[in-house]
């Protein structure tokens, strides 16, 4: 009996514990997303550390940041479909450092507090993207 009260405790706080909905409801959905990405492409843009990655047409800008937007969309549990390529074709040969992952990770944080996304939803969303780390930096 009392080991079924226990139980039962730990059955409703894990519940109460666990989020409902997804972290794309949690932070506002797709108005959210794409504003959190447009911070962060700002920001990233803004940088000198990424000066070597610019120099492309508006129009691959502009395709490159909707991409970005819908696997953010994607990534969060949103109801988007990411059409782009796989991240490890898309940053195959951009020899990306650990130094300049380091820097986007601050972008991203950057752009979180922008957005007011913070506490545990900001920690998901950045543990979401360090997930994409190991597809995204250098092999090459
Ligand atoms: C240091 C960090 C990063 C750098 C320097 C970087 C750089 C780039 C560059 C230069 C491209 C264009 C490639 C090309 O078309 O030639 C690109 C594409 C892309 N990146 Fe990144 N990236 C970084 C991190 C990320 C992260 C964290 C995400 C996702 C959360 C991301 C998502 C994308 C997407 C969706 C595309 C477009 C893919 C496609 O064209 O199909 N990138 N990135």
């Amino acid at each position: 009996m009392r080991f079924a009260s226990i139980l039962l405790a730990v059955t409703l706080a894990s519940a109460q514990d666990k989020p409902t909905k997804s972290l794309y409801e949690r932070v506002g959905r797709y108005d959210a997303i794409a504003a959190i990405a447009d911070e962060y492409l700002k920001g990233i843009r803004a940088d000198p550390q990424f000066t070597r990655f610019t120099g492309r047409s508006a129009d691959s800008l502009k395709r490159a940041r909707q991409l970005l937007k819908d696997q953010l969309c994607a990534l969060t549990g949103g109801p988007c479909e990411y059409v782009g390529r796989e991240m490890e074709t898309a940053h195959g040969g951009l020899a990306i450092t650990d130094a300049e992952w380091e820097a986007n990770r601050k972008h991203m944080s950057a752009a979180l507090d922008k957005t007011n996304i913070t506490g545990r939803d900001k920690e998901e969303f950045l543990a979401l993207v360090e997930s994409l780390k190991k597809q995204i930096t250098a092999r090459q």
